[in-house]
């Protein structure tokens, strides 16, 4: 693995003011390893309630998308000033559902990756296959050519981390094997070596996304290119993510 274990929880479109406030009572209840870092994302008219609430100061605060530059004219966009200024110190880009549900493209997303670096913005670069592209045999074709619109997009690649979800293995409860996901990691690994450089390739953490739950995150950890998870359903319950957050 490369650096510190990292454990993401994209609450994606979920949750209420109380279920929230529940669900950071547990988070404030566990006890995490220290060796890792620990993110949450919530829809963002819940960051600022789980901010004011979270008295585990470790656990940091991602934003599920950004816009692509400085705020202005853009009724309906949350700007990256504004996610720092609300205290998130992350932002969730090129998740799958805003690719194939939104119809967010490889350059757009681009555009957003560059400009929250720039304004020091650390961001959870998205990437992944459908079904349909790995059983033709597309795998790593798709998921080079989405780095490769990131890599073309940034100057410097210290505060991304990569997140390899599966598109097949989001929400569905099939998780790929820790074979396949170490597989595309791997390659993901080989592709930053010869694309960007050996030091970027070693340094760079990837994470894997896909039904991740308690039950089956240390067979995944143990893979020697999975440097964390990006967990969507299971980082509703405040135990199990705990959980998952130990698992390394
Ligand atoms: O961002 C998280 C992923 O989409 C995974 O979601 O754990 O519910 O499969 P999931």
């Amino acid at each position: 693995g490369s650096g510190k274990f990292f454990v993401g929880g994209n609450w994606k479109c979920n949750g209420s003011k109380e279920s929230i406030g529940k669900l950071v009572s547990e988070l404030n209840n566990a006890t995490l390893e220290a060796d890792v870092d620990v993110v949450v994302a919530p829809p963002f008219v819940y960051i600022d309630q789980v901010k004011n609430s979270l008295v585990n100061s470790r656990i940091q605060i991602a934003a599920q998308n950004c816009w692509t530059g400085k705020g202005g004219a853009f009724t309906g966009e949350i700007s990256v000033e504004q996610i720092k200024d609300i205290g998130a110190g992350w932002v969730v880009l090129g998740h799958s559902e805003r690719r194939h549900i939104i119809g967010e493209d490889d350059q757009f997303i681009g555009k957003k990756a560059a400009y929250a670096l720039s304004q020091d913005l650390g961001v959870i670069a998205c990437i992944g296959e459908l079904l349909e592209e790995r059983e033709a045999g597309r795998t790593f074709e798709v998921c080079f050519q989405q780095l490769k619109a990131y890599a073309d997009a940034v100057s410097s690649w210290d505060k991304i981390v990569i997140a390899y979800e599966p598109v097949w293995a989001i929400g569905t409860g099939k998780v790929a094997t820790p074979e396949q996901a170490q597989e595309v990691h791997d390659a993901v690994r080989d592709w930053l070596r010869k694309n960007v450089s050996t030091e970027v390739a070693s340094k760079t953490r990837i994470i894997y996304g896909g039904s991740v739950n308690g039950g089956n995150s240390s067979e995944l950890a143990k893979q020697e290119d999975i440097d964390g998870f990006l967990v969507g359903g299971a980082s509703l319950k405040g135990v199990e993510f705990a959980a998952i957050v130990n698992s390394v």
